[in-house]
């Protein structure tokens, strides 16, 4: 419950994405999060204020120019009432009139009024995405303090593929807890005691990408969400942090030091390069193999149908290589391990293979839920034995491993 008595102020714009928000608001009041929803017109199109209102349990706004409205709370009131201002979906009209300073509907009056963080979550067709004039607005808002968070890229309801889908709304959610959450929020940050002030933590976070040929990769389905935020608990903490992160569309979190990576080979380096480091936490799903060749131009098919053998080579292992005895090795190296059975003595043999000093396992089974998920149930072993913790938050994993980690330096 790291958003107990926080308030979102919630804009949903136009797009087919629009009911994806519906999930969201519902999600945030499972957090015990309050919800002001504003619906613009466009959004009216595709959810009705009726189904925004009977999730959050609030009335929802639609006009600027609403006497009712006015009476009961002002335009202004409304914009400040929030901890943070929450845009999802954001379309291209609403981001470039954010990026332009217009203000002619409620929506875009109160992202002006405002006086408090916003995050947009974009969603629209890929061409409009990737248009200079839409990315250009991305920078002007980035470069202004808005946070993001996606698009995802996949399959559009408009047929075509590519970056433009709405981050799925437990992504959304993240990054809201990693804004304002308790457990790792800037004013959180700023009563924690900064038991690791003078640290500085390495943290690995995503999957990597290992390119095939320029336009296929192999890849796998991590969300990043653990490694950033066990990255954000440690800088709420006071550390130094450095994330080094694979390809994500979750926000970065608060008050971290971010190196994007996408291959494993890349990983490595950006970790080798950001030694020397008091703490290091390997939360990345680093693919295993890579394409020992890949090739210089898109593979084609052929007239004789058949397909091409892709051969692989190991990659480095990124944790293993860091943990390795040396001068520059991390004083405490915490690795992850993701198991379906034998938990505790798999767990326990990758600890001392890859020279780590604590590792957080868990049970990965479907039958848990826990992959792609929001919660985990993690067992923390070290060369003390096994400590099974209850189901969690990944937010309150990471506080929990954090205050572990501090404590283990105190
Ligand atoms: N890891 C890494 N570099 C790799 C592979 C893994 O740094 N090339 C790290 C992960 O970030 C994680 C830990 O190693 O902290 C465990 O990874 P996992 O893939 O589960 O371990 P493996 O040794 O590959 O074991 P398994 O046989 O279970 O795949």
């Amino acid at each position: 419950m790291a958003l107990m008595g926080k308030r979102i102020l919630l804009i949903v714009s136009g797009g087919i994405a629009a009911f994806k928000a519906l999930e969201l608001v519902r999600l945030l009041r499972k957090d015990g999060c309050a919800v002001s929803c504003v619906l613009t017109a466009g959004g009216a199109h595709f959810v009705t204020p009726l189904s925004l209102q009977a999730l959050s349990e609030e009335r929802v706004y639609t006009d600027l120019f609403s006497l009712t409205d006015e009476s009961e709370m002002g335009h202004i009131q409304l914009s400040r009432s929030a901890d943070l201002v929450v845009v999802a979906p954001a379309s291209a009209d609403l981001l470039a009139k954010m990026a332009a300073g217009i203000a002619d509907d409620l929506a875009s009056t109160l992202l002006l009024a405002t006086d408090k963080p916003v995050l947009a979550a974009p969603a629209m067709n890929v061409r409009m995405w990737l248009h200079a004039a839409t990315q250009a607005n991305m920078a002007t808002l980035a470069a202004r303090g808005v946070h993001v968070v996606g698009p995802d890229e996949g399959a559009m309801a408009c047929n075509e593929y590519g970056p433009g889908r709405l981050a799925e709304p437990p992504a959304i959610l993240d990054a809201i807890k990693s804004l304002i959450g308790t457990a790792s929020s800037a004013s959180a940050s700023a009563s924690a005691p900064q038991l690791l002030a003078g640290r500085h933590a390495l943290v690995t976070s995503g999957p990597t990408h290992e390119p095939i040929d320029p336009v296929r990769y192999i890849a796998n389905r991590s969300s990043g969400r653990q490694g950033h935020a066990i990255a954000g608990a440690l800088a709420a903490l006071g550390a130094r942090v450095t994330l080094v992160s694979g390809p994500v569309s979750i926000a970065d979190p608060p008050g971290v030091s971010v190196r994007p990576v996408e291959t494993a080979a890349d990983m490595l380096s950006a970790c080798e390069a950001a030694l020397p480091a008091d703490i290091a936490v390997f939360a990345a799903a680093v693919a295993d193999w890579r394409v020992a060749k890949p090739a210089a131009l898109k593979m084609k098919k052929t007239a004789t149908g058949k397909p091409p053998a892709l051969s692989l080579t190991e990659n480095p292992d990124i944790l293993a290589s860091i943990a390795a005895a040396g001068p520059r090795r991390p004083k405490l190296v915490v690795g992850f391990a993701a198991e379906t059975h034998e938990l505790a003595a798999h767990a326990e043999e990758k600890r001392r293979r890859k020279n780590a000093d604590w590792i957080v396992a868990n049970d990965v089974s479907p039958a848990t839920g826990i992959m792609g998920g929001a919660d985990n149930e993690v067992h923390l072993i070290t060369a003390d034995g096994i400590e099974h913790w209850p189901r969690l938050s990944k937010q309150e994993v990471a506080a929990r491993l954090a205050q572990r980690i501090a404590a283990a330096f105190a």
